[in-house]
C-alpha cells in the first residue's frame, strides 16, 4: 500500500476539518461553513465515506491531502508531511535517526524562544518595543524576547537542558569558535547576543528560527541578525507571520506583503491580519507561490525608499509572471508601514484602501519623474510595457493599452504596436498552476440534467444498496438520450466522476425525493429531445411544400403530428 493510502486509511477526514470547521450532521454526511470562502449559510458538506468535501458555494472540493494543501498553504509534499506525522506514518525516504534529529533541533529551537521570553520581563528591550508601540498582548503573541549581550546565556542553559553541542549549533544557535582546531576545547558562543529576539515559525507555528534586532544601532553590527540555514530553516520558503495569516489570506481573499518583522507585527496589531513579510530579503517564487496557493491577490506594501521600490518593481513582476493581480500600497515618502501605523492607524488604512493595480502606479511614476513628452513616452513603453506583456487576461491588457495611450497622449493603435515588439523574457522557473475555478462544461438546461442524471446513475452504481432501481434508471437515459450519448458523458465527466457522485449523494437523502426528482428530469430531457426533433421535421415540412413535393410534406406532417402528441402526453 502506498504512503498516501495508508494515510487515507488511517486518518478520518471528519476528525481532520473538524479541527478547522465547525461540522454538524447532514444524513450521512456533515454540513458547515466552507472555510475556503466567506459565508453565512453553510454550503460545505464533508462525506466520511467517500473521504471527500466539497463546496457548493465556492466548488472547492478534495481529500484531506488537498484540504491540508489548501488550507495550510502547503504543496503537496508539504501537507504529505504534516498528515503523515498526523497518522504516524513514516514517510519513505526519511531515515529515523534524521526524524529524530529534527525533533532535538526542533525542541531546542522551543527552548531557546522559552528562554528568550523570559528574559524579556523588565528589560531593556521591553521598553523599546513598547517603545516603538508594541502593547503587551501582541509582544506575547508573537513571543518576542530578549537574549543579554552576554558570549554563551544560550549556549549554556541548553546544555543545562541536556543538548549536544551538534544539536545547538545544528539549531543554528551557537557556532564554534574554531572549526579547524578540535584542541581549542570545543567552545562554543551564541549566535545572537545582545538582541531583540523574534522567533520565525513555519506554516504551523513551529519556531525553526529567530531574527534578532540590535538595540541601539551602530554602524559596526548589521541591524538585523537572523538564523542560517539549517535542516528546519529554509530563508527562501519562509514568509514571517505567514502562521498567523493564512487563514485570513484565504477568508479576505488577499495578502499584504511587508517587507520588515516590525512592519508585519504592527499590521497586525492594527487588524490587518493578513499581513506577511519577506524579511528584506529578494523575494523567490517559492515564497510568492505560498502566497498565491491561498490568494492570488496579492497588496504589495514596500519602504517608500529606493531599494523597496525596486523591490517592488521586480517582486510584481515575478507575481505576475505567475498569473497574481499585483496592487500596490503607497507609503508617504521616506516612512515604512511600521513607522507609518505607528504615527496614525488611519493612515495605514487609507493607504491599503488607495492601493493600485501595479501598472497604474508604476505609469504613474514614471510620468511624474519625465516632463518632456517624448522621453516619458519612450520611458514607458520600455519600463511599463514589459508589465502589460505579462498580464493573462486579453481584456486586463486591452483595458491597459488604453490607459496607457491616454497618459502619453498616443493612439492605442501605436501603443499596441510597441506592445507587440516587448520580448518576453519570462523569469519563471516553471509555467504556473492553472487556478482551479471555471471547470464547469457548458451548462445549458439540457447538459445540467444529463450531467445530474448521469450523477445519480453513477452515485447508485457505486452503492451497495441502491436507493432508486438503478438498471431502469440506466435503461431509461438509454432511452432517451441514446447508447453512445450516455458513453460520450461517461467519458466526458470521468474525471470529476467523484465529484458528481459526492453531488448526488448530499442532494438526494431522501429516496422518495430522489425518485420523484428523478422521474421529473427524465420527463423533462425527453421532452427537450422530442421538441429538437419536431423543430427538424418542421423545417422538412417547409422544404418539401416550397419544394412542391406534396407526397413527402404529408408523410412528414403525419410525423410531426405522432410526435406533438408524445409531447403532450408527456
Ligand atoms: P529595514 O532596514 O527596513 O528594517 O529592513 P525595518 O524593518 O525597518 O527595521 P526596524 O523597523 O528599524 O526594526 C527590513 C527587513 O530586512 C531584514 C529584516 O528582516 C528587516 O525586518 N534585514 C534588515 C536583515 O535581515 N538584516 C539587516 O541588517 C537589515
Ligand atoms: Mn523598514
Amino acid at each position: 500500500m502506498s504512503t498516501v493510502d495508508t494515510i487515507k486509511e488511517r486518518l478520518s477526514i471528519v476528525d481532520l476539518v473538524s479541527a478547522y470547521v465547525k461540522l454538524d450532521k447532514a444524513g450521512n454526511n456533515l454540513k458547515g461553513k466552507c472555510p475556503f470562502h466567506n459565508e453565512r449559510t453553510p454550503s460545505f458538506f464533508v462525506s466520511p465515506d467517500r473521504g471527500t468535501y466539497y463546496c457548493f458555494g465556492c466548488g472547492a472540493k478534495g481529500d484531506i491531502f488537498t484540504f491540508v494543501e489548501n488550507f495550510e498553504g502547503l504543496d503537496f509534499m508539504g501537507a504529505l508531511k504534516v498528515l503523515a506525522e498526523r497518522a504516524g506514518v513514516q514517510i519513505v525516504k526519511e531515515n529515523p535517526t534524521a526524524r529524530s534529529e529534527k525533533d532535538r533541533i526542533l525542541l531546542a529551537l522551543e527552548t531557546a524562544t522559552i528562554f528568550f521570553e523570559r528574559n524579556l520581563g523588565g528589560s531593556v528591550a521591553e521598553k523599546y518595543l513598547t517603545g516603538r508601540g508594541l502593547t503587551p498582548a501582541i509582544i506575547r503573541q508573537f513571543r518576542i524576547g530578549f537574549v543579554l549581550p552576554e558570549w554563551r546565556t544560550l549556549y549554556d542553559h541548553l546544555k543545562s537542558k541536556g543538548f549536544t553541542d551538534a544539536e545547538i549549533e545544528g539549531a543554528g544557535l551557537s557556532k564554534r569558535i574554531d572549526k579547524e582546531n578540535k584542541d581549542a576545547g570545543g567552545r562554543y558562543y551564541d549566535t545572537f547576543r545582545g538582541r531583540v529576539m523574534f522567533p520565525l515559525s513555519d506554516s504551523s507555528g513551529r519556531v525553526i528560527g529567530f531574527s534578532g534586532r540590535v538595540l541601539v544601532e551602530d554602524e559596526k553590527s548589521p541591524k538585523y541578525v537572523n538564523s542560517p540555514e539549517t535542516i528546519v530553516f529554509s530563508k527562501s520558503h519562509f514568509l514571517f507571520g505567514y502562521d498567523k495569516a493564512k487563514y485570513q489570506i484565504r477568508q479576505q481573499d488577499y495578502s499584504i506583503l511587508v517587507e520588515g518583522q516590525m512592519d508585519l507585527i504592527m499590521s497586525h496589531q492594527a487588524g490587518f491580519l493578513n499581513t506577511v513579510a519577506s524579511s528584506g530579503t529578494a523575494l523567490t517564487f517559492d515564497q510568492l507561490k505560498m502566497l498565491n496557493r491561498l490568494s492570488q491577490r496579492i497588496m504589495m506594501a514596500f519602504d517608500a525608499d529606493g531599494a523597496g521600490f525596486k523591490a517592488t518593481v521586480r517582486s510584481a513582476k515575478m507575481a505576475l509572471e505567475l498569473g497574481m493581480d499585483v496592487k500596490v500600497v503607497s507609503l508617504p515618502k521616506g516612512e515604512d508601514p511600521a513607522s507609518l501605523i505607528l504615527k496614525d492607524k488611519e493612515a495605514w488604512r487609507t493607504a491599503i484602501r488607495s492601493s493600485k493595480h501595479i501598472i497604474d502606479f508604476y505609469l504613474e511614476r514614471v510620468c511624474g519623474e519625465e516632463v518632456d513628452a517624448r522621453k516619458r513616452a519612450k520611458k514607458v513603453a520600455e519600463l511599463v510595457l514589459p508589465f502589460v506583456t505579462l498580464l493573462k487576461s486579453d481584456i486586463e491588457k486591452a483595458h491597459f493599452v488604453s490607459v496607457i495611450a491616454k497618459a502619453i497622449g498616443v493612439h492605442e493603435e501605436a501603443v499596441r504596436g510597441d506592445l507587440a515588439k516587448v520580448k518576453t523574457e519570462s523569469t519563471a522557473e516553471s509555467a504556473p498552476a492553472p487556478t482551479p475555478q471555471a471547470r464547469e462544461i457548458d451548462l445549458s438546461k439540457r447538459n445540467y440534467i444529463e450531467r445530474r442524471l448521469l450523477g445519480i446513475l453513477l452515485w447508485q452504481e457505486s452503492i451497495p444498496k441502491e436507493t432508486t432501481d438503478r438498471v431502469a434508471l440506466r435503461k431509461k437515459l438509454e432511452d432517451i438520450i441514446g447508447k453512445k450519448r450516455l458513453t460520450e458523458l461517461e467519458d466526458v465527466f470521468l474525471p470529476s466522476k467523484n465529484e458528481l457522485i459526492f453531488e448526488a449523494e448530499i442532494t438526494y437523502t431522501k429516496p422518495d425525493v430522489l425518485k420523484k426528482t428523478v422521474a421529473e428530469m427524465e420527463k423533462t430531457l425527453e421532452k427537450d429531445i422530442l421538441k429538437e426533433q419536431l423543430e427538424g421535421l418542421m423545417r422538412k415540412l417547409y422544404e418539401f411544400e416550397r419544394e412542391k413535393k406534396p407526397d413527402e410534406a404529408k408523410e412528414i406532417l403525419k410525423q410531426c403530428q405522432i410526435l406533438s402528441n408524445k409531447i403532450a402526453t408527456l
